[in-house]
């Protein structure tokens, strides 16, 4: 008989829901990129060079650079940082990770103890609310408008936890383009939520991982670079310039968090080759790529927009993005996009939820999150009009004078 091991799981212990079936036709959720976009050429002449000039070094862990991750790699992000974000942060300060969500744990785990509360963007990730579930932490969400969180709300949330003798532990925040609404909150917003966060005495984690990927390359700069008090910790990532599946991030604070943070990243460093590879690669490549991948997320961006206008008509509203690879969609009150979702992946098609990406989900049940870096146009336009037949076929929306079928 085969062991079971339900009787000696641990209190943390969980179940995943399925295994993996593989990708549906209609891929439209998760935070994957265009495939052709990966620099396969770039990266493979990189790696050949730097296993060759520096392979050896990956015989002691942490190569020669330590636990905060390959040092060319972390000069390059703090350089890049300086360039893009205005931080004037050095290789010191930056931490690399496995991905930003590890980023997230570590930070998650510094902070947080169940019962705790983070005050965040009400309409959120998905993965940063199932790990704050997971950790039996509260969360608070202020409402966002089209320049982001709402500095006016976020006082009064954080006023209303002080009343009831709840002390928020961090802000967490999205502040470029956020996640799923894709705004981007101004500097003067910035700048006030640094002193609301002075005000409550409260640090602010910051999640940039998508601010590369704007159409037209402007941004204000990060929270961290106009912070005076050490208030901000930061995290960044190349999932979405280069290729999640590397699993390359990184946390940017200032030593005295990072002290802390560092005793916590006990998988004994991030994959050396990834690192390495990056540090080649990057310096010389970021830009250009970066450069050349912001049309081809745009040009999908304006399909899925045309899409959902020819298909849905007004019963779809949504700002139109001005970069990364999501579109939040606002149906008619009669959707339920929980049942949505679960009737579209019969026929294919993946979308996240509302309830599932924001902290009042009652109140977004008639909302989805749609990404378009990873399918392609075509799927893009195929996607939408059979999403647009099984939505009308469900709750009658969009309306249609007749009754014609897409296959
Ligand atoms: C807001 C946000 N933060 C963090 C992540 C995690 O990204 P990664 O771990 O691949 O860097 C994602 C992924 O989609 C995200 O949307």
């Amino acid at each position: 008989m085969a062991f079971d091991i339900s009787g000696v799981l641990s209190a943390r212990a969980s179940t995943a829901s399925v295994r993996w079936q593989g990708y549906p036709p209609f891929h439209f959720i998760g935070g994957n990129i265009d495939e052709p976009t990966v620099p396969v050429d770039g990266l493979a002449a990189a790696l050949d060079k730097v296993i060759k000039a520096d392979g050896h070094s990956m015989a002691k862990y942490g190569m020669e650079s330590g636990p905060q991750g390959y040092l060319p790699l972390r000069q390059f992000v703090a350089a890049n940082l300086n360039r893009r974000t205005e931080m004037e942060v050095g290789a010191d300060e930056v931490l690399i990770t496995s991905g930003s969500l590890q980023a997230m744990d570590l930070v998650n785990q510094l902070l947080l103890e169940p019962g705790d509360t983070v005050v965040l963007e009400s309409a959120n990730y998905g993965g940063a609310l199932t790990r704050l579930n997971r950790l039996e932490v509260d969360y608070a969400g202020v409402d966002l408008d089209d320049g982001g969180m709402r500095m006016d709300h976020l006082r009064t949330v954080l006023a209303d936890l002080k009343n009831r003798g709840r002390r928020a532990k961090f802000i967490y925040t999205i502040p470029t383009i956020q996640n799923p609404t894709g705004t981007i909150m101004s500097r003067a917003r910035r700048l006030e939520m640094l002193e609301i966060a002075a005000e409550f005495d409260l640090p602010i984690f910051e999640d940039d991982c998508y601010a590369d990927l704007i159409w037209d390359g402007s941004r204000p700069p990060a929270i961290y670079a106009l912070d005076t008090e050490d208030r901000v910790i930061y995290c960044g990532s190349f999932s979405k310039t280069i290729a999640p599946a590397l699993r390359v991030g990184y946390l940017v604070a200032p030593w005295a968090v990072l002290r802390h943070v560092l005793p916590l990243k006990t998988d004994a460093g991030t994959g050396s080759l990834e690192q390495m590879v990056l540090a080649e690669y990057l310096p010389q490549h970021f830009d250009t790529h970066v450069d050349s991948l912001l049309p081809v997320l745009k040009a999908k961006s304006d399909t899925m927009v045309e899409a959902l206008s020819e298909h849905f008509g007004t019963a779809a509203t949504f700002e139109v993005p001005v970069g990364g690879i999501y579109i939040w969609v606002t149906l008619p009150e009669q959707v339920d996009s929980l049942r949505l979702s679960a009737v579209a992946a019969e026929e294919g098609i993946a979308l996240n939820p509302g309830p599932e990406w924001t902290v009042d989900g009652d109140a977004n049940r008639n909302r989805v999150r749609l990404c378009f870096g990873h399918p392609s146009i075509d799927t893009i336009r195929r996607g939408v009009a059979k999403l647009a037949d099984v939505c009308h076929r469900e709750f009658g929306v969009p309306e249609r004078s007749g009754n014609v079928e897409r296959d």
